[in-house]
């Protein structure tokens, strides 16, 4: 392993990150705003309306905005959400689905697979992308079309590729007015990117101390199943993609119920494993008793254990301010590793492999 560089090196950072992971970062919050513009901007058709379910096809950085979607109006809607990340589309869907298709690229093949399948199957369709085959389809066949700016990986775009759903179901009526709770995330996302700014020292950006508690280690992500476990999967996933490095997650309550008997062999690689809880006070106070109690099963057997709480008043402020710290981790352990975070060359390489037949 090559030594790490020091993250009280601003410009060591800086020089690790030629495709601006940072700056899209630190605009996130302008980002979430434009992004509700264009989502409010969109002619949806008022039959809409009448939908007895909900599906978003994507995948990667393109899926996870349907995960924040799911989360959000898990108490809000009384129909199902699904999130599909797959070639083929669930049996269920039928002209009373509202899908979205999402795609960054356009291009993702599983996504214009499962786009064809809900022609098919009759799905009101919305696509969501900044363009690509996704684009050129969508418009063939008349189904409103949401284009997002170009210029950012995917996951850095999640601003753009979830809060237009959001609006859509907004302008539909099937939920509330999103004004009060979009005020809260920005200024939740502005007031953290001062406290996780690359410029700030180590011992002042709690991202920068965490990632110094990864390097080396296996990072591994708990949350609480149908709250926070969006953001342990974002956690991992960033992690994957912008360090380049393994990760992995579970969830309360059923991680007490397999994952946490595994503590006691083989010892050398427990003591590799490096612990982070995201921590939400709207969890279900039995799964916050669950994460004290895990903590102290496991606190001297691994490398370390690290509790990561949200901020903000509403759903997704808390939602995106834990990801948030995830993503700037994710950027600084990319930098301790000397590691570009923008560029994905197994995914660009596995693309380019399936392209060829
Ligand atoms: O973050 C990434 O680059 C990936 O996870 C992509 O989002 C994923 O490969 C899907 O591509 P797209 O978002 O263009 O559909």
């Amino acid at each position: 392993m090559k030594n790490p560089i020091d993250l009280n090196k601003v410009e060591k950072i800086l020089a690790n990150d030629p495709g601006g992971m940072l700056k899209a970062l630190w605009n996130l919050p302008e980002q979430c705003e434009e992004a509700l513009t264009i989502g409010r901007g969109v002619q949806v058709p008022p039959d809409y309306k009448a939908v007895s379910n909900i599906v978003i096809t994507g995948l990667g950085g393109s899926a996870i905005g349907g995960d924040f979607l799911r989360l959000y109006v898990n108490d809000k809607l009384g129909i199902p959400v699904v999130v599909n990340r797959d070639y083929i589309l669930p049996k269920f869907i039928d002209n009373k689905t509202l899908l979205f298709a999402v795609s960054y690229s356009g291009n993702t093949e599983e996504t214009l697979s499962a786009y064809s399948q809900a022609r098919e199957m009759g799905a009101k369709i919305i696509a969501l992308t900044n363009g690509g085959k996704l684009r050129a389809m969508a418009e063939q066949d008349g189904a409103p079309v949401i284009v997002v700016p170009a210029g950012i990986s995917p996951r850095a775009a999640t601003g753009f590729l979830l809060i237009p759903t959001l609006a859509v179901l907004e302008s539909l009526g099937l939920i509330a007015d999103l004004t009060e709770e979009m005020n809260d995330l920005t200024a939740t996302l502005r007031n953290l990117r001062e406290q996780l700014d690359f410029s700030l020292p180590i011992q002042r950006n709690l991202a920068k101390q965490i990632a110094q508690r990864f390097f080396g280690k296996i990072p591994v992500i708990w949350a609480a199943s149908g709250n926070t476990e969006v953001v342990a999967t974002r956690w991992k996933g960033q992690i994957n993609e912008n360090a380049k490095a393994p990760a992995y997650w579970n969830v309360f309550p059923e991680l007490n119920h397999n994952e946490i008997v595994g503590f006691e062999e083989p010892v050398e690689l427990l003591e590799q494993l490096e612990i982070v809880i995201l921590r939400d006070k709207d969890d279900h106070p039995r799964v916050q008793r669950r994460m004290d109690i895990s903590q102290e099963i496991i606190k001297d057997v691994v490398s370390g254990v690290t509790e990561v709480w949200s901020s903000g008043e509403g759903r997704l402020s808390k939602l995106f301010s834990l990801a948030y710290i995830g993503d700037h981790v994710s950027v600084y352990l990319a930098a301790m590793y000397g590691i570009d975070p923008t560029p994905v060359k197994n995914i660009d390489f596995l693309k380019n492999k399936l392209a060829q037949g």
